[in-house]
């Protein structure tokens, strides 16, 4: 055994004796730049203790200089050190034969001594994506005469500090994502080695005419999410005769242009002239295309008809026509598209074509959602689109009942709503889905169990089943989806003691149980649901006090608590805030809420509740509530809407709540409180609706004066000094609080 490793040992040592090295100066380079790192990520530089630097991770050699010739650190920087990184260039100019340098997502936000990399007389592709690099004197343009790739994409680049220097011979620059605006920068415009320009996601306006005309090699240009204004830039597009990808969606291009303009544009693969303000004709004048697409986007463009042209393309990759006038069926696009198919928004009719009972499709996304089809969905839906990932027909009248077959175990999202969808969800659907992470069926006339026994969604996020009439207890075997983020299951006939089925699940955001027949007590499952955001279990029948450890939900009480944003379209969902619907598009910190109205809670209201200083709403009204509004209800600073009518509460009004500057929504009506009502602030807002059915309730807004002696609510911290206004009989109010920080 010794021996063996002995002669291993013997071996490489003899190996590494004939084989050169990495060069000194370029290993002491290399370990200064790690250095200046301050911190790295500890996956990063994982083997750079070995000798041989040329070995070493993120580096590669030329392997008959044995100098370095690639450099790559992707994301390499720990993201949470609060400085930006600002490496010196001199050490990266000790590399005379680097070629590339890849750089992105290290929070660089310039470097020292930027002449220096003229030293790099063999760069040729530079990659400093996803930093923060604003000023272009930051980086040495002129002289890099052998440089043909740059990616500056997002990062801080503006149009002033761009043009610095010149970019005399790129052929490929990514300044997508960066806060370009006004007209395309001077220095970029006329150049004629240009193959690949990507100016996305910024926000330049104005014409593209005079600076893109005389680039005559452009294969690649990418202008789209900017504010272009001018009129469709149609004469110098049908110039670009080497273009093979033209993408201008997302834009404010105005008037009518005809498809024909792109007839000669023999390269061109694909098109996205997507949501502009264009009208886009398709047929005249007549025009037969040179080109063969394989993604054609045409979203938002007033087509229509289905254009003609399409049937001389064999090779469709994605077809998007979403939000157009199209009329007609869907036969052709569904059997001659190939990976990508989205039909959202337009007036098509008809059922799914029967015809295509036995086609096997290649789709991959299907959106036919927001039209006027209807009729069953195939019953073989699973072999006729084997690789679908994504299906979305929501929005039309199809409704028969769910397909046995939908259940494929790659489809990852699937949104059946708002049809007529009937039956029970067949249990062959939802045995074993093993991919799907969105479920929404919504909007249908679904019953039966809200999920049938021993349904297996291990990556379920987002799960969607309201508004159907779907029966028996909470679905239990949701227990084992632990990623759930969204459960809406309201407006359902949902019974059984809610307690006894919930299950804890770590990641829910939004839980939302509203209009069912659930019954026992709050479960005290959700307090350990620490990232809950909105909780609805209004209109049940729950018994029982509001338990105190509803503090422990961390989002809630704890504002510097930063659970990553919903930021994502897949979290939207009406709910009802301050008596008026919203449809929320992305949940965030400001629809923190519980609402847990319509029961027949019983007790006080815990005094824990007053920790929940994040929440926008809080609606308890409708319920057995009784004991006082205490005076730590004013530290509740962003409420927005607070509903605390039809309870059996007592007592005062504490003039603590007149802090609450956020404050729209105030409904304390049908209760049995008493005392003066508070006339400031946002409380100079409120009406007497707000007030109605309490008796014992005096001044302003309900009319009725206050008697001297009216019992007036001071604590500890509050100082008031009240003056009594005899000339309208009316208590005014002035007061001055003083908080003490504790
Ligand atoms: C950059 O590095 C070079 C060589 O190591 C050094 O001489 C120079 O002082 C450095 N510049 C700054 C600003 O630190
Ligand atoms: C950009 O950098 C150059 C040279 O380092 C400096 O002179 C200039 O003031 C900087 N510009 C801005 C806008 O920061
Ligand atoms: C384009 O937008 C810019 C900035 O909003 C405006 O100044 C200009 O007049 C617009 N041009 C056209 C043709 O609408
Ligand atoms: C199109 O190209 C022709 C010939 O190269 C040129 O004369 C004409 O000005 C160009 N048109 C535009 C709008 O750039
Ligand atoms: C396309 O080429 C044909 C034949 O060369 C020509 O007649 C037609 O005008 C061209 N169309 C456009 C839009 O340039
Ligand atoms: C469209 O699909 C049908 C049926 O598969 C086929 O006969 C036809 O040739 C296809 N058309 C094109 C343009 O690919
Ligand atoms: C599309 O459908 C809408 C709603 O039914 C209708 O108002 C509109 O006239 C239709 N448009 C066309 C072009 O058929
Ligand atoms: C779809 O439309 C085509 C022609 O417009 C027609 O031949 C075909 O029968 C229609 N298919 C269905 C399912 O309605
Ligand atoms: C589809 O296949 C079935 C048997 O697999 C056959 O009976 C039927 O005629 C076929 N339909 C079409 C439209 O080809
Ligand atoms: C499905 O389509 C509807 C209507 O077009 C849309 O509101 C919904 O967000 C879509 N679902 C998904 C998952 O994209
Ligand atoms: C569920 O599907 C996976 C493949 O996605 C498979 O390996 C597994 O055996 C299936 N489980 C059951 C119970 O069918
Ligand atoms: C709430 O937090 C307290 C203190 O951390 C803990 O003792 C209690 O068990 C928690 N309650 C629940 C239901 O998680």
């Amino acid at each position: 055994m010794e021996i063996t490793a002995f002669y291993t040992y013997f071996l490489l040592l003899l190996i590494c004796f004939n084989c050169q090295g990495c060069l000194e100066e370029e290993r002491d380079a290399l370990l200064k730049i790690k250095a200046s790192f301050n911190s790295p990520d500890p996956g990063a530089f994982s083997n750079w203790y070995v000798q041989e630097c040329c070995q070493w991770e993120g580096v590669e050699c030329d392997p008959s200089t044995n100098r370095i010739s690639k450099i790559f650190f992707h994301y390499w920087r720990d993201r949470s050190l609060p400085d930006l990184w600002y490496p010196n260039a001199t050490l990266f100019a000790q590399f005379k034969d680097l070629q590339e340098l890849e750089l992105p997502g290290n929070q660089i936000g310039g470097f020292i001594s930027p002449h220096a990399f003229i030293k790099l007389k063999r760069l040729r592709k530079l990659n400093l994506h996803d930093n923060s690099i604003h000023n272009g004197s930051n980086l040495w343009w002129g002289k890099f005469p052998s440089i043909y790739s740059v990616d500056l994409s997002y990062n801080k680049f503006t149009t002033d500090g761009l043009c610095s220097r010149k970019f005399p011979f790129l052929y490929s620059l990514d300044l997508s994502g960066n806060k370009l605006d006004g007209n395309i920068p001077e220095c970029l415009c006329d150049n004629r080695f240009f193959k690949e320009l990507i100016l996305s996601d910024n926000n330049l306006h104005g014409s593209i005419g005079s600076c893109l005309g005389n680039m005559v090699s452009l294969k690649h240009l990418d202008l789209s999410s900017n504010q272009f204004n001018d009129s469709f830039p149609s004469m110098l597009i049908s110039n670009l005769t080497s273009i093979d990808s033209l993408i201008l969606s997302r834009n404010e291009f105005k008037g009518m242009i005809s498809l024909s303009i792109f007839a000669n544009l023999s390269r061109l693969r694909c098109l996205d002239i997507s949501y502009n303000h264009l009208e886009v004709e398709t047929e005249s004048p007549s025009w037969s295309p040179s080109f063969n697409l394989n993604v054609l986007h045409l979203s938002g463009c007033d087509l229509k008809n289905i254009p003609s042209f399409l049937s001389t393309q064999h090779h469709l990759l994605s077809l998007d026509l979403s939000y157009n006038l199209l009329i007609g069926n869907i036969s052709w696009m569904l059997c001659n598209v190939t990976s990508e198919l989205r039909l959202r928004g337009n007036n098509l009719s008809g059922s799914f074509p029967r015809t295509f009972q036995n086609i096997s499709s290649q789709l991959t996304v299907l959106d036919i959602s927001d039209n006027f089809l209807h009729g069953p969905l195939p019953k073989d839906i699973d072999l006729n689109f084997p690789r679908l990932r994504f299906l979305n027909v929501s929005m039309n009248s199809f409704n028969s009942n769910l397909p046995q077959s939908l259940g494929s175990q790659i489809l990852r999202e699937l949104d059946l709503s708002n049809n007529q969808f009937q039956g029970e969800i067949p249990y062959s659907m939802t045995r074993n889905m093993t991919s799907l992470e969105y479920l929404r069926l919504s909007g249908n006339n679904l019953r039966g169990d809200a999920l049938p026994k021993n349904s297996s969604l291990p990556k379920i996020r987002w799960l969607y089943l309201n508004k159907n009439y779907f029966s028996g207890t909470f679905p239990d075997t949701l227990g084992k989806s632990m990623d759930l983020e969204i459960v809406d299951i309201r407006r359902n006939s949902l019974s059984g003691e809610l307690s006894l089925y919930l299950p804890v699940l770590p990641q829910l955001r939004a839980l939302l149980l509203g209009g069912n027949r659930f019954d026992g007590q709050i479960p005290l499952q959700v307090c350990q649901m620490r990232d809950l955001q909105l909780l609805d279990i209004s209109r049940n029948s729950l018994s029982g006090e509001i338990p105190d450890c509803v503090g422990n939900i961390t989002s809630w009480t704890d504002s510097s608590y930063r659970v990553y944003l919903l930021n994502d379209h897949r979290s939207s969902f009406d709910i009802i805030i301050n008596g008026f619907s919203v449809t929320l598009q992305a949940l965030n910190f400001d629809f923190m809420g519980i609402d847990v109205s319509f029961n027949r809670l019983t007790g006080k209201i815990p005094v824990q509740m007053t920790r929940l200083k994040m929440i926008h709403f809080l609606n308890m009204s409708n319920n057995l509530l009784t004991g006082q509004i205490r005076s730590p209800f004013g530290n509740l600073a962003n409420l927005e809407s607070l509903d605390l009518s039809h309870n059996n509460l007592f007592g005062g009004l504490p003039l603590e709540l007149t802090t609450l500057e956020f404050l729209a929504l105030f409904n304390v009506s049908f209760n049995n409180l008493s005392g003066m009502i508070p006339v400031v602030a946002q409380f100079g807002t409120f009406t007497s609706d707000s007030y109605l059915g309490n008796p014992g309730l005096c001044g302003l807004p309900v009319g009725r004066q206050c008697a001297e002696t009216a019992p007036v609510y001071l604590s500890a911290e509050t100082s008031v000094f009240l003056f009594t206004d005899t000339a309208t009989g009316y208590t005014l109010l002035f007061w001055c609080v003083i908080f003490f920080l504790y």
